[in-house]
Formats: C-alpha cells, structure tokens, sequence
C-alpha cells in the first residue's frame, strides 16, 4: 500500500473538520450508514449503465450487487451512480450521437462526487469506448467490468448470431426464401438472454479491447453474461479496485502507446468491428496517445485473423469462452503483443496470458491456419477519401476487392429507401453504391447506414455483396464490400459530395486506393457548384454535437475533450 487514508481523495469531503464535511457525513448517514462503513476506506463509484430499455444490460441490476459484494469484502465504500445506458436497438438517430455524452457524464459523475475509484459496467456497443474516455480524462484508478456477451441465438436447431442472421434472413425474407411466419420465429429465438451482442460486433470487439488495453481482469470480456463466472468476475472486480485504489494505479500507467497497438492487433485478430477504428482513435487520444488512421494498417499487414467468429467466420462468443476465451487467442500472437504492458491487476499482460490455451483449434486457430492471413481491416485513401476510409476486406466477397464501376448515388438515407428497390433503378451488381450525408454531422450522429441494402431486383438475381461507399459506419455485425468512414464526409464538403450517378469508382484494396474517375478541372468545377447544407439542429445536445465532434479520422470526440489540459479537481468547500 502506497497511499494512507487521509490521501484519499474522498478524505477531503469526509475527513475534513468544517461545516460541509459535517453535511457530507450526515447525509451519509442519512442513507443508513455508519462512520465506520466508510471512514478512512477507498470510496469506489460504480458507474452503472443498467436501464430498462437496455437488453445488454438487464444483469447489470443484480451485477452491481455483486461488485459491491466485492467492494465491502475489500474494505472500500461502494457508492453506485447511475449513468445512460446507451441502449443500442433502441436509441435514435444512432447511440453514436451519445457516446460523447456518456463520455462526459462518466468524466464529470467521478469528477464531483467524494470518489477515489472506479468499476465502469458496460458492454453495448458505445458504452465502453464512452466509459473508458470519461474515466481516462478523470484520471482515478478504474477497472472496466464487461457486460459480457449473450447466450448463442437458436431457431429450429439453426445457431443464430445477433445482427449478422438479422441481415442474412432479412435478405432470405425479400427474396421469398423463408415465410413470415419463419420470420418472426427468428425474431423470437434470436436473442435468449442477457448481455451484449454475442457475434464479434462491436460490443464483443470493444471489451476485448478493453481487456487487451488491460483494463479488465484478465479473461474477463470472453465470460457469457448468462454464465456464473460473470457475478464471481463482477466480485472480484470489486474487490480488485479498492487495492487499486490503495496502490495508486492509474489510467496513464496502463494506458500506453504499447497498450493501443495491443488492442488493435486484438481487434485484427479477432476479426473484429470498424467501428473500432473510430473507438481507440478517440480513447487514445484522451490518454495522450496520437494514434491515426495509419497504425491500424500497419498493424492489419501483419496480424492475422485467428477466431472463427461471425460475421467474418462461424462461431460464436459462447464458442469463444468455452474454447479458451480471450487470453487463449492472445496466447497465440505472443510475437505481435507487447507483453509488458501493465494491467489493473498490476501484473503485466504477458504474466496474465501464462498458462492460457486454446481448447478448440477451429474457434481459435493456429498462427500456420489463419481465417484470413493479414489485412482484417484496410485504410484506404484516394480522391475520394483524402483523410482515409476503412473496409473489412474479410467481410467482402473477395472479387470486390478489386473493382470500377459506375456511381449510383444516394443523398441520404431517405433518398436510399424511397428508391433502392426501385425496379427501374439503374443498377446492376458491377454498379457502385453511394451513400452521402450520413456522416457525423451529415446525418449527423454517424448511424450505421454503411451497409448499404441490395437492390431487391438483385438479390432476386443471386446478388449477394456489392461495393458500397459511404461517411457513415456499419455495425460490427454487419458484412459485404462496404467503404465506410469516408474522411472528410460530404457534409462537409468531402468529395463524397461531388460524385455524380455514372461516375465510374474505382477500388483497389490491395494498393489501398479509392478513387473517382474524374479530373481535377471537373472536381474543381463541381466543387465551385458546392454549397454546404445548414446544420440540423439550432439548440441543445445536438448543437453541442455540431459545433465540436471531429470527422471519422479523429475518433469522432468533441475538440475539446481531447487530453491536453489538466483534470481540474472542484473546489469542495
Ligand atoms: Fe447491445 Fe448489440 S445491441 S451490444
Ligand atoms: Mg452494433
């Protein structure tokens, strides 16, 4: 132990002898407790996410009883404060409008209450990156406790994956494959349990991030919700954190460049979400850390794809647990991790992997057998994304990786669905789909739009993956040859902008390119035609929005939440 009890940062609210110390501990002992419940201990804030139009997070109810079980077992003073949830399947326009919020209220809950450390409970999409970036700026000793994924989805004996088998029976249903009544079977056996997205979206991919960035317990994000280890992982979270506390463990001692290239080479090997991209890029840049765009290539060139997991391979997180979880697929790639790298448990990732093995070869394969050798995400840059645009060139039919056609171009989400099953659409399966305005600020809020629907008339035909260009994401679970994150979005005058129907694209994955086949004169021309479209909102969450979020490339923070300036600790008199 380092600290004594009146360093405590709590020790200021509740150590001190004066008027507001007095408020601050008969309030306390308001709540029923007495001084001897909290005098002298780490006081933990459990920023819990639960709400009740949250699927992935209805355990969270009883789960932070069991990170408080913990808490007490190790002399600390849990105090759970509740923060949004961030409920994916339900919030609109996209949950990604809201992840700066949550970032915030994580950030400012820890920042104005006696807290000395932190459990973040998250799992749905959005809420860790939010959760990590909040604390991160705070700055306290925190560990992130994993949602963990939900049970695998079942229907007629068929394994069903979140996201992934909704596209794939949505596309069966238009193409009078499967009946209605097929339908809403699927709809009833997709999603048994709690927890988050069991395929490797972005849920799946995010907290393996974050136990690759070391702020979970080790093995923690591979643990099903529904399973036991969960609430025993919850406790010893909890009790994991107070001795943090107690050893000043912080943020900026885990949180390294090293740290970043190991979480990416996680997501690569997992196979794991774009939306990744967009994620660390923003908490590593609340860490100080100035990872681009550039770091994923380079790292995507050498790391191959080793779990078999939807939507790029078969299986799913329920196989991954039982198969050896994260550390054993870790366990695989020693050569690519730097395994020094310090975790909450203060031993370093390399001593966590010990003793990890793989259980199942087809889940976790071997380095010699790899679902897809290198490149499990590409930058790509051309004319039409000078700051960059990503594809998972394992999610695309691998024809599409390198191919011209012409621009069908849709100005918004709502242009796309009065006219994409259009039968006199001029489309064929060699065209290339454009989605605009659906980035940041052109949506805004950046929803996932990315996978573009086939035209109904081609999948009719067998068509079942195109080359679709977009500013906007796709979700984690989504597949096909889909360009996202275009860099600048045309909203704000990115070439995007420009591209006219018939203008021939062209897409080479291999030399990392993505252009439009037009001259300078001809874009400069278009360009001088160019105005910018008026902001969608005047007041309000979604004015802050508009006037701060970065483009795709930057991770999407507000400007000024990047780290920079100094954690101001409030006046607490
Ligand atoms: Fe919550 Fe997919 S809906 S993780
Ligand atoms: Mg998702």
């Amino acid at each position: 132990m380092s600290k004594k009890p009146e360093e405590l940062r709590s020790h200021r609210w509740y150590g001190a002898h004066n008027l507001r110390a007095f408020g601050h501990r008969s309030r306390t002992a308001q709540m029923g407790f007495d001084r001897s419940d909290y005098a002298g201990k780490p006081v933990i804030g459990i920023l819990n996410t639960w709400s009740e139009i949250n699927p992935c997070h209805t355990h969270f109810k009883q789960r932070v009883e069991e990170v408080k079980r913990g808490i007490w077992q190790a002399g600390g003073f849990p105090i759970e404060l509740p923060a949004i949830s961030l409920s994916e399947p339900f919030q609109k326009p996209s949950t990604m409008m809201y992840r700066n919020f949550l970032a915030m209220e994580a950030e400012e809950l820890l920042r104005s209450h006696p807290v000395d450390g932190a459990v973040l409970m998250g799992g749905c999409d959005k809420t860790t990156p939010a959760l990590v970036m909040g604390a991160t700026s705070m700055g306290l000793p925190f560990i992130f406790m994993p949602a963990g994924p939900m049970l695998r989805g079942n229907w007629r004996g068929e394994v069903l994956g979140s996201g992934s088998d909704t596209w794939k029976y949505w596309d069966a249903l238009r193409a009078g494959k499967i009946s209605e009544a097929d339908w809403q079977e699927i709809e009833e056996g997709i999603a048994r349990s709690p927890g988050h997205c069991m395929t490797m979206g972005t849920a799946s991919t995010m907290t393996s991030a974050a136990e690759a960035l070391g702020l979970t317990l080790p093995g923690a994000s591979s643990i099903p919700a529904a399973d036991s280890a969960h609430p025993r992982m919850a406790t010893q979270t909890g009790k994991r954190i107070v001795d943090m506390v107690w050893e000043d463990l912080r943020p900026d001692q885990i949180l390294t460049p090293a740290a970043f290239d190991n979480a990416i080479v996680t997501v690569l090997a997992l196979g794991g979400s774009t939306n990744a991209v967009i994620h660390l890029i923003a908490m590593a840049r609340r860490a100080g850390v100035p990872l681009t765009l550039d770091r994923f290539d380079v790292l995507a060139r050498r790391t191959p794809l080793l779990a078999d997991l939807r939507p790029a391979g078969r299986f799913l997180m329920e196989d991954f647990y039982y198969a050896g979880g994260l550390r054993a697929l870790l366990a695989r790639i020693p050569h690519l991790l730097s395994l020094d790298c310090l975790t909450v448990n203060a031993r370093s990732l390399g001593e966590n992997l010990a003793g990890a093995e793989s259980f199942n070869e087809e889940v976790i394969r071997p380095v010699g057998k790899p679902l897809l050798a290198c490149d499990g995400i590409a930058v790509l840059r051309g004319n039409l994304a000078p700051d960059g645009a990503v594809i998972k060139p394992g999610a695309a039919q691998a024809a599409l990786l390198r191919h011209t056609g012409p621009a069908v171009v849709f100005d918004s989400r709502a242009d796309l669905a009065a006219r994409i099953d259009d039968p006199d659409l001029p489309v064929t399966a060699e065209s290339v789909l454009v989605l605009r305005n659906a980035g940041p600020l052109g949506a805004p809020g950046m929803p996932e739009w990315g996978q573009l629907p086939i035209p109904k008339k081609l999948l009719e035909q067998g068509v079942r993956d195109m080359v679709r260009v977009s500013d906007s994401r796709m979700s984690g679970t989504s597949y096909g040859a889909c360009i996202l994150h275009v860099a600048p979005e045309s909203f704000v005058g990115g070439p995007l902008a420009l591209v006219r129907d018939g203008d021939l694209i062209e897409l080479d994955v291999s030399a990392r390119s993505l252009n439009v086949l037009i001259d300078d004169a001809e874009m400069a021309r278009r360009r001088a035609a160019w105005q910018r479209p008026a902001p969608h909102h005047g007041r309000g969450y979604g004015r802050l929005f508009e006037t701060h979020v970065t483009q795709a490339n930057d991770g999407c923070d507000f400007d000024f939440l990047e780290a920079g300036a100094p954690t101001v600790e409030p006046d607490i008199y």
